[in-house]
Parts: structure tokens; C-alpha cells; sequence
């Protein structure tokens, strides 16, 4: 669990250098005297080149309006400031703006970042999202290939075991059909234009973004009070313990026919998922809401601190994060972080469909009628079956659970 923490934390914190990192860094100096100190054309065609420029020379050059000697001067009405020097100071974001109406946001009338953000959903995000989608549906189908649908392995004794309550079952649904509203209506948003648009035109596109939109709004409020049902429900059941180890060192029994681990309520392949859904869900819907309601939850600028003072980017090279962020670039560090979660978290759960239902004979029926066979609860789950017998033995008024004598 810790690892998948620190390679979430990595795979982010290699994707925030790449929009966030100092332009300064590693550069030569560049001699400017032939355009007197401003921007020569190699600068201009370092930008579009995507290559890093040094912006020092201009950003820290946008004069000072307030100047008495600028006052006086032939520059009129700027003050100490020229034209180009109020220029660079709105879009560096060092103007002095008061405005009328609006917070800290509105006082910020340029944020290059801005194009930095797009380049980077558009590309990096969207392209190793979907190969990790892809990458992770290929592993499937070809794990289905080679392994088959895992069987009952011996005979079946024609009687059920209650797996999950009503309740339960309940909890789970509205997490999981939340999610897949979620997932689908998140992948249009992302993809759309350039995967959906050319298949069905821009005029009919239009409203499918729209009711996209709407159902991903509203419908994230399903997913957080099931992700909240699931969590009370199951997490004493998911609490790493030493019986773990046995089902770690044969591979859950997932590569051979025939072998079983002891279990309890959920193996550890199960508490994977159980946690990774917890954290991966609880991440997601936090940025979420700070998406939901623009500016009023910015949460990157303290993170980021609190990343850096636990040395954690330091430790991969990757220096101190930035926390000075514009209200803009908050945003777009949400969306980012918003995507990439959602993809690690789509990946795992196509993982977890797959055994829920093709992958495993006998698995469904355990979120479908909440009933499972019981030599399927046996060969996955013989110590939460022992539990169930033992809890039986000691109650006066056994229920519908009860086991079978053999
Ligand atoms: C069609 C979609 C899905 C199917 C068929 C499915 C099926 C199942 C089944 C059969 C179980 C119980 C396994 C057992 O008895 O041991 C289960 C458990 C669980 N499901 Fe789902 N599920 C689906 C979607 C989802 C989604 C979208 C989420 C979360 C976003 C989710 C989260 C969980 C969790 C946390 C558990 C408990 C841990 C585990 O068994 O792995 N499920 N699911």
C-alpha cells in the first residue's frame, strides 16, 4: 500500500515538474545586447519550440508606475512604466489591479500556465490515459486466454451462505453505478473532441457534452455517500493481517488451478481494491469538489508545501514544488490531478469487474442475491466460513446463514 502511495505521489509529482518547472533552471545565459535587453528572435523560437526560456530578464523587468522620477518623465500617463513593461507585469501577474467585483481570481487578467495546462490534457494526459486503459483491458482479455474463467474446484453442495446484506449490496451499487456514470460521462468530457466530434459532428456532440456534464456534477454525490456506506461497512474486514502473507506468497491462487489460500471475509487481493478505492475515491472527490465550486477549495499551493517539507519531490530529483499558485493554476492542478486518478482508479476497477463477474464462477452471486454456494465460500473465504459456522454453534436462534452439516 505504501508503495502504491509513493508511485502515485512520483507519477504525480513527474507530471507537475513537466508543467510547473522553474524556466530558469539550467539555462545559459543569452546575450541580449543587440535587441538592448528584450527578447531576441532565438527566445521567440525557443518558446515555439516548446523549449524552456529564461523569462527572468523580462519578468522582473516591468518597471514601477509609481515612481516619482516616471511621473515626470516624457512616458505620460504610465508613469516610470512603458506600454510593454505594464504588458509583462499583467502577465506575470505583478500588476497592481483593483477590481469592482470578484476575488483574488478576477485580478488575474493573463496566466500563460494556462497554455501550459492544455498542452498537457490534450497531450500527456489523454495519451498515456488511454494506453493505460487499453494496456489494462489487452492484460484481461489475455489473462482470460490463458487462465480461463476460474472455476469452482470441487463439487458443488447445492447450498448458500449469505455473503452480503441487503445493505451491503446496496452500498455497493450505489458506488459502483455512480462510478460507471462517472467514468463514462468523464471519458466523453475528455476525449469528445477529438474521438467523439469527427464520429458525430460538432452540432450533435453539443448536447451529449452538456447532459455529460450535468450527470457528472450531480451524480458525484451518489459516488461520495457510497464510497462513505462502503467504507463503514467493510474497513474492520480490510485491516491487513499476518493471514495475508499465505495468499500473497501463492499469488491469491490466481496463476493455478486448485490452489487456495485461507481467507477471511476479504482476501488481500480484495483489501487492494477495497483500499485502493477508499483513497484513490476520497482523492478524487476532493479535487472534485475544489472543480465543483471554481476558486473556493484551492488545495494544490499546501499540498505541494507540505510534499516539500516531507522532502518527497527533493528525494526524486525533482526539487521543491511550487506554492505560489495563481487561483487559475489551482484549478488546473485539480483537473489534472482529477484525470489522473480517475485513470489509475478506472484501470483497477476494470481489474475488479473483470473477476467480479466473467473472471470467477460463483463470484457475482455475492453482490447479485447476496447468496454464495458454498463450496465457492469454502475454497475463497474457509475462514470467514469457519467464522460463520463457529458464530452459528454459539447462537441460540440460528438464521438463514447456517451452514449445512455435511
Ligand atoms: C459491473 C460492475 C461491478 C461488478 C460486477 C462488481 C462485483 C463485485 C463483487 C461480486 C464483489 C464481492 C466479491 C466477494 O464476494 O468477495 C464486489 C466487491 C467490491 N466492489 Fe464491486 N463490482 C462492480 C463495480 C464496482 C465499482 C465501480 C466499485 C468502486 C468504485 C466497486 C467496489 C467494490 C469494493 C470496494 C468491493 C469490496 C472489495 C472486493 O471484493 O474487491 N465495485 N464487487
Amino acid at each position: 500500500m505504501k508503495r502504491l502511495a509513493l508511485a502515485v505521489v512520483l507519477l504525480f509529482a513527474f507530471l507537475v515538474q513537466g508543467i510547473a518547472q522553474d524556466q530558469t533552471q539550467g539555462q545559459q545565459p543569452v546575450d541580449r545586447s543587440a535587441t538592448g535587453g528584450a527578447q531576441t528572435l532565438e527566445d521567440i523560437m525557443k518558446r515555439q519550440r516548446g523549449e524552456k526560456v529564461d523569462t527572468g530578464f523580462r519578468r522582473n523587468e516591468t518597471g514601477d508606475p509609481n515612481s516619482a522620477a516616471g511621473i515626470s518623465s516624457q512616458l505620460g500617463t504610465l508613469g516610470g512604466a512603458s506600454d510593454p513593461e505594464l504588458w509583462r507585469a499583467l502577465r506575470y501577474g505583478s500588476a497592481d489591479i483593483t477590481v469592482s467585483s470578484g476575488g483574488k481570481e478576477a485580478t488575474v487578467l493573463m496566466q500563460d500556465g494556462g497554455m501550459r495546462w492544455l498542452a498537457w490534457r490534450k497531450g500527456p494526459l489523454a495519451t498515456y490515459g488511454a494506453y493505460l486503459l487499453a494496456g489494462t483491458l489487452v492484460f484481461l482479455v489475455l489473462f482470460f486466454l490463458l487462465r480461463g474463467r476460474i472455476r469452482i474446484d470441487g463439487e458443488k453442495t447445492g447450498h448458500t451462505i449469505t455473503r452480503f446484506k441487503a445493505i451491503e449490496r446496496f452500498g455497493h451499487w450505489l458506488l459502483a453505478g455512480s462510478f460507471i456514470l462517472l467514468a463514462i460521462t468523464g471519458l466523453i468530457t475528455l476525449f469528445g473532441r477529438f474521438a467523439i466530434i469527427p464520429l458525430i459532428g460538432k452540432d450533435a456532440f453539443g448536447p451529449v457534452a452538456f447532459a455529460s456534464k450535468w450527470v457528472h456534477n450531480n451524480v458525484s454525490w451518489a459516488f461520495m455517500l457510497g464510497l462513505v456506506m462502503v467504507f463503514v461497512m467493510w474497513v474492520a474486514h480490510n485491516i491487513p493481517n499476518k493471514t495475508d502473507l499465505k495468499w500473497i506468497a501463492v499469488g491469491g491462487g490466481l496463476l493455478k488451478k486448485g490452489v487456495h489460500p485461507p481467507a477471511r471475509k476479504f482476501n488481500f487481493g480484495q483489501k487492494l481494491v477495497f483500499w485502493g478505492v477508499i483513497v484513490l475515491g476520497v482523492s478524487i472527490s476532493a479535487s472534485g469538489i475544489s472543480l465543483l465550486f471554481p476558486f473556493e477549495f484551492p488545495m494544490f499551493a499546501v499540498t505541494f508545501e507540505k510534499l516539500n517539507a516531507l522532502g518527497l519531490p527533493q528525494l526524486v530529483g525533482l526539487g521543491p514544488l511550487p506554492t505560489e499558485l495563481a487561483p487559475h493554476e489551482e484549478m488546473q492542478y485539480a483537473q489534472l490531478w482529477h484525470s489522473i486518478v480517475a485513470f489509475l482508479m478506472i484501470a483497477m476497477i476494470l481489474a475488479h469487474i473483470y473477476i467480479g463477474s466473467v473472471g470467477m464462477e460463483g463470484a457475482y452471486d455475492a453482490m447479485g442475491s447476496g447468496e454464495v454456494e458454498l463450496q465457492w465460500a469454502r475454497e475463497h473465504h474457509g475462514l470467514w466460513v469457519k467464522e460463520v459456522e463457529e458464530a452459528q454453534r454459539s447462537s441460540k436462534a440460528p438464521d438463514k446463514n447456517t451452514v449445512p452439516a455435511e
